[in-house]
């Protein structure tokens, strides 16, 4: 290995101004920013304060300024349907430009919120970017979210207009959007002023106008819009995100940063060219389809695929090598899920050997911890890069990778590599000190965090500095815990919260429990993860009934799992729920989570010197093997 990358991390984090001057140059700007970083209040940091640009202009029209019209911005695949389509930039541009000019004549105006649920089409992709090019904030709200969910982002949100479809279709079962949409506008405090439908294709719905309008009609009568200047430290989203509790946290993304800071990990994380085919195989619903389905790949310019359907079930375990085949697809990121799905459906490869792959150039995992063996396995399929890396959707794009655009590292496996320019990241041991290499810690990062990162929350700034960054003075918290080694790769080990990630899904199991809770019968209770051979981890729930409850557990469980996916959705894959006699408490009444979770991990644990009264391990014990939940 030269010393590249280090030479670039190094400028990056010496000089963070300059570095950040440099890649802003990137990028058209109506006025270009003079002043980079304001750091005069922190931890609220402005990137490129003084500039003003526009998210849309940057994601289309500029490349057709530059006589690439032609070239093909976004490509739609739909196994679950059959259909197919292809836009150029040109093509796409007219579409938002038209759209925009919907929103507008329904009376959206720049800062307004609009909340997008929608399932993987693109006239979702169209929505996202006609707000932006308004200066609309878009809210997009993942499809697996039930009515409650989706409620609590109308009520924060303060959203003026929502935009759906009649449906959307899972393996096996069409999901109708309608009355989860409804439901949601009864139950919200806030009242949205108009919905817009997109109607699917022998899915129609009934809309009751004039508050219900289909796109078809809006768009129709809609005459297309210019973007509008906007500045830098104006907001181009919200998307929401598990917090500690039931009360989801609204991350903001300023739109300056967010276009630079996106732009250049398309060369320097990806090595994506503009005539490259990128594929995403996320959800436009998470923070990596947000960034890498639709934002930073059309920034950069390049090609994009919006995939309906599923790695495997749709029709099967070759879905992914077919679109690579199908599109000369250069590189993918998804979940590691994704793979131990397929995988686990097809473990000798024999659907793979039946497609072309040789345009493929590199497979990025993130969203979850990806597993050796899986990537072993993907390495040996594929004979390409296999690239683990981490981030959150707090950050918006990578933290620690391997930068195949600047300099390929050597993979060290079960490790994310390297910090990636812009993150100084540290590690924090209890006492505050910093670590040592090797040793094991809370992983941080030094602020002013890089552009395109969050500058707050939602009108929550308090939330914002208690909870991120307040426990370690000049730092960004992670929640993740891990460590350091003697080259730089950074080890992420656990989640420091109560967030668990299933399927590459970020749930709250305090949430869970605050929906358990909610049950008549249920005294208290315990939700957490355990490991899933498939999806990582698993939420189940344990519950204590209260003195009396004549219901028998078998009735009670099945309560609990159906109030959990009528309040938090389906994705919340929430299918066991036991009932116990007591939790294992300490003395001050904490129930001990942990404790239990290795218990239903089957692996070491020690009896904590402040437990109540042990004998309650042996209990839970005996009944995870009678549920038979015991892993291993
Ligand atoms: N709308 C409505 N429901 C949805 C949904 C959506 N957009 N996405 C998922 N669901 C539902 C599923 O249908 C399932 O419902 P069920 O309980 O009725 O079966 C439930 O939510 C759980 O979904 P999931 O955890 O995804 O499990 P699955 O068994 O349907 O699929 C995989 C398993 C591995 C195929 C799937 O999780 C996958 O493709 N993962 C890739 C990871 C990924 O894209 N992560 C995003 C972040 S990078
Ligand atoms: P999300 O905000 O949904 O992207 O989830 C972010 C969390 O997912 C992180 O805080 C980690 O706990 C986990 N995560 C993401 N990428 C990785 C990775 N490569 N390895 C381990 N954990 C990861």
């Amino acid at each position: 290995m030269s010393d590249k990358f280090n030479k670039i991390y190094d400028h990056s984090i010496k000089n963070p101004e300059k570095f950040w001057q440099e890649a802003a140059e990137d990028i058209f700007w109506f006025k270009k920013p003079t002043k980079i970083l304001n750091k005069f209040n922190p931890p609220f940091y402005k990137w490129y304060e003084d500039g003003s640009t526009n998210t849309c202009y940057n994601a289309l029209d500029v490349h057709i300024d530059k006589g690439r019209g032609e070239n093909t911005a976004l490509i739609y695949d739909s196994p679950i349907t059959g259909n197919k389509s292809k836009f150029t930039y040109e093509e796409l541009r007219s579409k938002v430009a038209n759209f925009a000019g919907a929103l507008k004549a329904q009376g959206i105006n720049k800062g307004d919120r609009v909340i997008i649920y929608m399932p993987m089409i693109p006239e979702a992709v169209i929505a996202m970017l006609g707000c932006a090019r308004i200066g609309a904030i878009h809210s997009v709200v993942f499809g697996g979210f039930a009515s409650t969910e989706l409620a609590s982002r109308i009520d924060d949100s303060k959203a003026k207009l929502l935009i759906t479809a009649s449906c959307g279709f899972e393996p096996g079962r069409t999901v109708e959007y309608k009355p989860l949409v409804d439901e949601a506008i009864k139950i919200a405090n806030h009242k949205i002023k108009k919905m817009i439908l997109f109607q699917r294709t022998g899915h129609e719905v009934k809309l009751n106008a004039p508050t219900e309008i289909s796109w078809e009609e809006v768009v129709s009568n809609a005459e297309a819009v210019d973007c509008v200047e906007m500045n830098s430290n104006e907001f181009a989203y919200i998307l929401y995100t598990s917090g500690t509790t039931g009360t989801p946290k609204g991350i903001v993304r300023d739109i300056g940063g967010h276009i630079v800071a996106l732009k250049w990990t398309m060369k320097n994380i990806y090595n994506i060219d503009t005539n490259d085919i990128w594929w995403s195989a996320s959800d436009i619903g998470w923070i990596v389809g947000h960034s890498y389905i639709v934002y930073a790949p059309l920034f950069k310019g390049c090609t994009t695929v919006l995939f309906e359907g599923k790695p495997v079930g749709t029709p099967d375990a070759g879905a992914f090598w077919k679109i690579i085949s199908d599109y000369k697809v250069k590189s993918l990121f998804t979940a590691p899920t994704a793979f131990r799905a397929i995988k686990k459906e097809d473990p000798e490869g024999k659907f793979f050997s039946k497609y072309d792959l040789s345009s493929f150039e590199s497979l990025f995992l993130a969203g979850e911890r990806a597993d050796p063996d899986t990537i072993k396995w993907a390495e040996n399929l594929l004979k390409v890069p296999v690239i683990d890396h981490w981030w959150q959707t707090e950050t918006s794009w990578a933290i620690s990778s391997n930068c195949t655009g600047i300099e390929m590292m050597e993979t060290k496996y079960g490790s994310a590599c390297k910090a990636v320019p812009g993150y100084d990241v540290k590690i924090i041991k209890p006492d505050q000190s910093l670590a040592k290499p090797n040793e094991m810690g809370d992983i941080v990062v030094k602020l002013p965090l890089p552009p395109g990162t969050f500058p707050t929350l939602w009108n929550a700034d308090k939330r914002y500095k208690e909870n991120y960054m307040s426990n370690y003075d000049g730092y960004y918290q992670t929640y993740d815990a891990g460590h350091i080694d003697d080259d730089g790769y950074i080890w992420i080990m656990s989640r420091t919260d109560d967030i668990i990630n299933v399927a590459g899904h970020r749930l709250s199991t305090g949430a869970i429990e605050e929906v358990l809770s909610e049950h008549q019968s249920v005294a208290e209770c315990a939700v957490l993860g355990i490991a899933d051979k498939l999806k990582g981890q698993l939420p189940i729930g344990l519950v204590v009934l209260k003195s009396g409850v004549d219901k028998d557990d078998e009735t009670i469980s099945k309560e609990c799992i159906q109030m959990v996916r009528a309040k938090i959705g389906p994705v919340a894959a929430f299918k066991v729920t036991i009932v116990i006699k007591r939790l294992p408490k300490t003395r001050s009444g904490k129930i001990l989570r942990g404790t239990i979770r290795k218990i239903a991990d089957n692996v070491e644990y020690k009896i904590p010197p402040t437990i109540d009264d042990p004998a309650i391990l042996s209990e839970i014990k005996e009944d995870l093997i009678k549920h038979k939940i015991l892993n291993g």
